[in-house]
């Protein structure tokens, strides 16, 4: 504790920043840091928001059985401390220099190759995207390829060059300069890794708290009860970029790993607040797959690497993704203090516009999700102006149970963006139980929409657009639970 230092490793060495010595706030941006040292200047500012990919660095870190995993991440997203105990590798070293020539990484050999690049400016960020998955795939396929391409904007060159690009560069994956060098990378990782002390940063206008278990993290808030909670920081740091939003104090949990695991039980799963959403997204496709639509088009993978489900939740946006397919699933929150936790239905967890049941002493530390009930049908969908990074205009998320008969035996029905918070239509979900699952139903249900929502126009969308989409997914969902009977 106290230690006001954080230490990484940047070209191969290792980089500390003692706050006892520097006059820039610990919520710096590592993009802002980067942008502002000598010789690191490739990385590129486009948005400050996460919708360009200009400024996408790499991180590598430790697995828990000692390996290196390497992640795209959106550098105007992350504060400084979340660096500590990493490898920061930026587009300034994928190239390796002889005493008389440079010699390019086969990502950045590959974008020649494919005239892969106009202006330049987008090229940095799309080059270490390339390089994450290169260091991540054995070898991608076009989906995979478009996915992790899909949070980097290019406004001249034009997409087919690029994803040509990245199909060469990964199609023929060999050991490279920096798999040389990760034994040496892994010990001095161990070695900065070593103390488990939460580290206090403290500057005269923000005290920057960075605990690496759950102890500490919930000893800090109860010390604490005023800071700011950060996990991925990508809505924190939104509002740090382009509303100047300042924070005295900073609780920064994205260290605290017992909080970043999934744990399956006989009867539920067990999800950690701090688990990405891209291994929650995994966790979708294993165990829920109706909803990977959403969960498949949530953000991007460098916003999804670091975003976190906790985080998700605890902003109770009534565009935020998760929320009604965890109604649907009967999720629990599970909130902890030094002192006791609690659980709470989701439902009631989410308590207004932006509003939590959170006591100023708590975390969220865990969500539960029973196991499916393989007698149910689910459906999911995400509507949004463009398919890839883009949050929601609307969502819905639904479980429908029918009997032998065909009747609604149980059904729960969650739409996002149609009112100030995700909300079920209990005047839907009242009117369909116990009748046929038919067409004719469907549609009677879809005119009762306006009895559970009145939505706002704004802008985004218009009352009528959403009203009118809310009805044609429903219908789109007794489609889908149709075609699933009749291939059964
Ligand atoms: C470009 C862009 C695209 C996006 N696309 C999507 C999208 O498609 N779908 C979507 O739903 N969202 C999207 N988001 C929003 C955001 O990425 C998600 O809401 C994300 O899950 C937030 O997680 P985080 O860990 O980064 O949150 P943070 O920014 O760290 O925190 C968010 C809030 O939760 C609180 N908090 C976090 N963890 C805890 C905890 N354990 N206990 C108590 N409070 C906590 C924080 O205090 C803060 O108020 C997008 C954001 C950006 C910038
Ligand atoms: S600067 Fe646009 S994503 Fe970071
Ligand atoms: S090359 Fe100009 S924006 Fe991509």
């Amino acid at each position: 504790m106290k230690s006001n230092t954080i230490q990484f490793i940047l070209d191969n060495e290792i980089y500390t920043i003692d706050w006892s010595k520097v006059d820039f706030l610990p919520s710096t941006t590592v993009l802002q840091f980067l942008r502002a040292i000598p010789g690191h200047t490739g990385t590129k500012e486009g948005c400050a928001e996460g919708d360009c990919g200009a400024c996408t660095i790499v991180l590598a870190e430790l697995t828990q059985d000692n390996k290196l995993t390497y992640k795209a991440i959106d550098s105007c997203l992350l504060f400084l401390p979340a660096l500590h105990g990493k490898q920061l590798i930026t587009i300034e070293n994928l190239a390796t220099k002889t005493p008389t020539a440079t010699l390019l990484h086969p990502v950045q050999q590959a974008i020649v190759e494919t005239n892969a690049s106009q202006c330049g400016y987008c090229t940095p960020g799309i080059a270490m995207s390339v390089f994450g998955m290169y260091k991540t795939l054995k070898i991608p396929d076009t989906k995979n390829i478009i996915d992790s391409l899909s949070g980097n904007l290019c406004r001249c060159t034009g997409y087919g060059s690029i994803i040509e690009a990245a199909k060469m560069a990964c199609n023929t994956i060999k050991p490279d300069h920096f798999s040389g060098i990760e034994p040496t990378i892994i010990e001095t990782l161990k070695e900065i890794n070593r103390s488990t002390d939460a580290i206090e940063l403290s500057h005269k206008h923000q005290l920057y708290l960075l605990p690496k278990t759950l102890k500490q993290a919930l000893e800090l808030r109860g010390k604490y009860p005023q800071a700011t909670i950060v996990n991925g920081s990508t809505d924190i740091a939104v509002r740090q970029n382009k509303t100047s939003e300042f924070h005295h104090q900073i609780l920064d949990i994205s260290s605290v790993t017992e909080i970043k695991q999934i744990i399956t039980t006989n009867n539920y799963f067990q999800i950690g607040a701090g688990c990405s959403i891209e291994d929650f997204k995994k966790f979708v496709q294993q165990n829920f797959h109706e909803f990977s639509p959403i969960t498949d088009h949530f953000a991007s993978l460098q916003i999804r690497n670091v975003a976190t489900v906790g985080g998700n939740i605890c902003n109770a946006s009534p565009i935020g993704d998760l929320i009604p397919m965890l109604i649907v699933l009967k999720a629990q929150v599970k909130t902890a203090s030094t002192v006791n936790s609690r659980m709470i239905n989701i439902e009631d967890f989410i308590t207004g516009y932006r509003s939590i049941d959170l006591h100023n002493k708590e975390l969220v530390t865990d969500i539960i999700i029973p196991k499916r009930d393989n007698d149910s049908y689910y459906f999911s969908e995400k509507v949004s102006t463009r398919r890839d990074l883009d949050i929601s205009t609307l969502s819905i998320a639904t479980i429908i149970k029918l009997s032998k008969e065909g009747t609604v035996d149980d059904i729960i029905l969650v739409y996002g963006g149609l009112a100030a918070t995700v909300k079920r239509a209990k005047s839907c979900e009242t009117f369909l139980l116990g009748k046929q699952f038919t067409l004719s139903t469907i549609s009677e249900t879809i005119n009762l929409i306006t009895n559970d929502f009145t939505p706002i126009s704004d802008a985004r969308s218009t009352t009528e657009y959403r009203l009118e989409t809310a009805g044609n997914l429903l219908l789109k969902c007794y489609y889908s639970v149709l075609n699933e009977l009749e291939s059964k």
